[in-house]
């Protein structure tokens, strides 16, 4: 349930705006999206290996893994603070089920979504040695889903869409993700032709041995 609230308190020699929270929701928000953004571009650099080993895997994917972890950092103190937040008002609810929000539900909810999704990412991680790889990757891959989603809500639900620097800022992680993502769909293709084209001559030099053999028998 949400009400609109009152402008900026400056009560006294300290000036604490009433709205403290909001601004905490909001600049949390702005760090979790770059971070999670961060976060895409540094896994896409270690499976394109676009680098060339420098800096190295290992670096990568440590930097990779912290970068995840603050994601989910900043972006529960972006959703703690807006229950903390008593500007517009919303419950625990509003911010865990989508479309649950009276605020701007649609959104909303591509937030909600995003959260869900970097929770399963950041869980999956850290089970990551006991999930048959199979099922980490296809969990791991939802990450590009959250990026879009947080992307969509950072864009629609925000105050600071229209901020010249946040445009700015969000133009450069979208156009870096999909430049490596492009790049990692056309090198796998590579990587994977020379497998085709070895199973075609393995098959070619069994069928010619049971030939021969069948001709010496
Ligand atoms: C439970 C999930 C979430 C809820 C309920 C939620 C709610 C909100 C709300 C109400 C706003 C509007 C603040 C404003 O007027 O500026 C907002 C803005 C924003 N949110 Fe979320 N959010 C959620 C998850 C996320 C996630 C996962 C990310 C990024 C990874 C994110 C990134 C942002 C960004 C970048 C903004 C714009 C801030 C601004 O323009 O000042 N949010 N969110």
């Amino acid at each position: 349930m949400m009400t609109a609230g009152t402008g900026l308190l400056a009560e006294g020699p300290t000036v604490v705006p009433e709205q403290i929270w909001w601004y905490v929701a909001r600049s949390g928000g702005i760090v979790a999206l770059l971070l999670a953004g961060l976060s895409v571009v540094w896994g896409l650099l270690l499976s394109t290996r676009v680098t060339g080993g420098r800096p190295t895997p290992k670096w990568l994917t440590s930097l990779h893994r912290h970068l995840g972890t603050l994601t989910v950092t900043f972006t529960s103190v972006h959703v703690a603070a807006l229950v903390a937040d008593d500007y517009v008002d919303f419950g625990w609810s509003d911010v865990l089920v989508p479309l649950a929000s009276d605020w701007k539900p649609v959104p909303v909810a591509f937030g909600v979504i995003a959260f869900h999704l970097l929770i399963a990412v950041q869980i999956s991680s850290l089970l990551m040695k006991r999930l048959p790889r199979r099922y980490w990757k296809l969990i791991h891959l939802s990450s590009f889903g959250l990026l879009w989603a947080g992307l969509v809500h950072g864009a629609t639900a925000g105050s600071d869409a229209t901020n010249p620097l946040y445009t700015v800022a969000m133009a450069v992680l979208v156009c870096a993700t999909l430049f490596l993502t492009l790049f990692r769909v056309l090198a796998g293709r590579r990587r994977r032709r020379p497998d085709v084209a070895s199973s075609i001559r393995d098959r070619a030099v069994t069928r010619a041995a049971d030939r021969v053999n069948t001709v010496v028998s």
